[in-house]
């Protein structure tokens, strides 16, 4: 755990460095929340839907630490073939960030799949504001992300839904975590930043909305954002243990708990919470009546990362020989309100096949 604030702390120093704004210009607060939803997708002729997860790919143009990260991206889309593909953040890490950015989202712009993206703390850390680097990401093909809605803090926040025959069978939110916040002091205490309650109302008005047009019956729902929530913190703390996957470090979580898992539990929708930002996890935890579901890696060598094939590999070096990068993968069925969840390794090797 040393090891890991160390790290965190200096990309905070990093952003110091840059004189990059801790709060980025990416936040409005005029308006209503907008109602709008990026994309509205349909099973395919087989009754199914695929949805690939990256998360953490920490890229940097130029750099040969990244090509792992690249050659990970452009496997785990050819392997698997989704219909959609969510990165939860930490695109990027370091200058030239937005050059950065676009070679490592190219493989995506390719594909032809549409994808779209839930920034990470470190995505407005390297000299681009939060909203330049969202807008030129935007600009790329495939990109469903719409523009920042008035009133909702932060850029990436998104709805997106699959919709059998009879309207939206599944609602994907993803929400913008965004960067930090100091509590005390210029270099005293920060913490990771926390939902907003105008993100908090965005969503409520889109659930009220699903549930009512579903005839009362909350939608089945999936919130994808970077930095996982305290409750999964008080979870591992009340000693319960993963379904699957590896623990490798504790959760990184904001130290201001706003309420969004009260409200995911209030409003009865969202059954799992789908994050990256812990690089050594990649497990699936069951909180009663939500899943916490970490990515799987997805980067080089440009940050820390000790998942081997089999689990966490123990070490006090920066990266660990025999690390594996790879993707969660989410499989949808029409007619059903679950789902069944995997990760992909590079090389092709498939664990933590689970129906939840
Ligand atoms: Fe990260």
């Amino acid at each position: 755990m040393k090891r890991r604030s160390f790290l965190k702390g200096a990309a905070w120093a990093v952003a110091g460095a840059a004189a990059a704004p801790l709060l980025s210009s990416c936040v409005r607060e005029k308006g209503s929340p907008d109602l709008g939803v990026a994309g509205d997708f349909h099973f395919g002729p087989g009754g199914s839907f695929k949805l690939l997860q990256f998360t953490d790919t920490h890229y940097i143009a130029g750099d040969p630490r990244s090509e792992r990260a690249l050659r990970c991206a452009e496997e785990m889309i050819e392997t698997e073939r989704p219909d959609l593909i969510i990165h939860t953040g930490d695109i990027v890490f370091g200058r030239p960030d937005i050059e950065s950015a676009m070679e490592i989202l190219r493989p995506l712009a390719e594909s032809g799949i549409p994808w779209a993206v839930a920034l990470g703390n470190h995505d407005s850390q390297f000299g681009s504001t939060r909203e330049d680097m969202f807008a030129a990401i935007r600009e790329l093909p495939g990109c469903v992300n719409l523009p920042p809605k008035d009133g909702v803090y932060g850029c990436s926040n998104d709805v997106i839904t699959l919709s059998g025959a009879g309207g939206p069978e599944h609602v994907f939110y993803l929400f913008d975590s965004m960067d930090a916040v100091i509590l005390k002091g210029e270099e005293e205490i920060h913490c990771y930043d926390y939902i907003r309650h105008n993100q908090i109302a965005w969503y409520r008005a889109h659930s009220e909305r699903f549930t009512r047009e579903n005839g009362g019956v909350p939608v089945p729902s999936m919130a994808f954002f970077h930095i996982p929530l305290c409750e999964l913190s008080e979870a591992l703390a009340a000693g319960i243990l993963p379904l699957s996957g590896t623990n490798g470090e504790p959760p990184c979580p904001s130290r201001l708990n706003s309420g969004l898992f009260a409200q995911f539990r209030e409003m009865g929708d969202v059954k799992a919470i789908v994050t990256g930002h812990d690089h050594d996890c990649d497990y699936v935890l069951d909180y009663g009546q939500i899943h916490f579901i970490y990515g799987r890696f997805s980067g080089g060598d440009t940050i820390y990362n000790h998942l081997g094939p089999n689990g966490y590999i123990l070490s006090d070096t920066h990266t660990a020989p025999g690390t594996v990068s790879g993707c969660r993968v989410f499989q949808f069925n029409e007619g059903e309100r679950g789902f069944r969840t995997w990760v992909r390794l590079c090389g092709g090797a498939v664990q933590q096949q689970l129906d939840l």
